[in-house]
């Protein structure tokens, strides 16, 4: 499974490339305003075409997704298209990531320009991450028009299971990917029974039929649903910074490397200075 970094962060983006294990970053502009906000905060003065820019580089060449954030075709294709050739010959890794659906609610006449601006975008060879998946028919869909990535929202599955059954939970806990039993009854979304549920459906589905499409496990908040996305064969899972740092901690290797600490003779030290 590739991992991707879900940050728009340049010094997390850059931590995590240095540590090896990055392939990828997707961005969106909630992520962007949380970055842009922090540099703020510390008193820069923002130019956010180089701050992008530097994104890009930062990220050596592997794929970066660069969110519209206009809501009709006309104007997600415009804006995807503009995005492409402002920022695509920096390190040509750039993908645009378009919504599946973007009306605001439902009986708008939009649900179609998700797909048209993913359509018009990929014929014209510029790569499409499909965003905002909550349905494996969304994502077989997006992948019929040509999406390169389909990205399914895995926590915010999870989140929506939990507040329909009136459960509390915090944004990181964990939530079973074989389903959750409340009042003897298996919570569901229209036969989705977790977010790394939603995953693996979207992932059958894309693999029966043979789509070159890959599919991103987004919105993954804990170490275990990442662990649960590689095990349903996710192409690609997109983690939060914290989420990369939390799947390393183990309180026996803490410890281990403690005890091993408390060994070491001074011998071996010395042999190799
Ligand atoms: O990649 C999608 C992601 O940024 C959304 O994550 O945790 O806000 O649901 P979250």
């Amino acid at each position: 499974m590739k991992i991707f970094i879900d940050s728009a962060d340049l010094d997390e983006i850059r931590q995590a490339f240095a540590w090896g294990v990055c392939d990828g970053v997707t961005t969106n502009p909630s992520l962007l305003k949380k970055a842009v906000d922090k540099r703020k905060a510390a008193g820069e003065k923002l130019d956010i075409k180089e701050y992008i820019s530097q994104l890009l580089q930062a990220s050596q060449g592997s794929p970066v997704s660069l969110e519209v954030t206009e809501l009709t075709a006309e104007g997600m294709i415009a804006q995807g298209k503009r995005l492409f050739e402002m920022f695509n010959h920096i390190a040509r890794n750039v993908n645009i990531k378009i919504p599946i659906n973007p009306a605001l609610k439902d009986g708008d006449t939009t649900h179609f320009d998700g797909l048209k601006a993913v359509s018009v975008l990929s014929d014209e060879g510029i790569p499409v991450n499909c965003t905002l998946i909550f349905t494996p028919e969304q994502a077989l869909l997006a992948a019929k028009a040509g999406a390169a990535y389909v990205s399914p929202f895995a926590g915010r599955v999870d989140d929506l299971l939990r507040k329909r059954a009136g459960i509390k939970f915090d944004k990181s806990d964990y939530y079973p990917a074989d389903g959750f039993v409340h009042n003897n009854e298996l919570l569901e979304d229209n036969g989705i029974i977790s977010g790394i549920d939603l995953v693996r459906q979207c992932v059958e589905i894309l693999e029966i039929y043979e789509f070159d499409t890959e599919v991103i496990a987004a919105s993954i908040r804990n170490p275990r649903q990442a662990r649960e996305a590689a095990l349903v064969g996710a192409h690609i899972a997109t983690l939060p910074f914290s989420v990369i740092c939390d799947m390393l901690k183990h309180e026996k290797t803490h410890e281990g490397v403690e005890l091993f600490t408390k060994d070491i003779v001074i011998e071996y030290v010395n042999m190799l200075k």
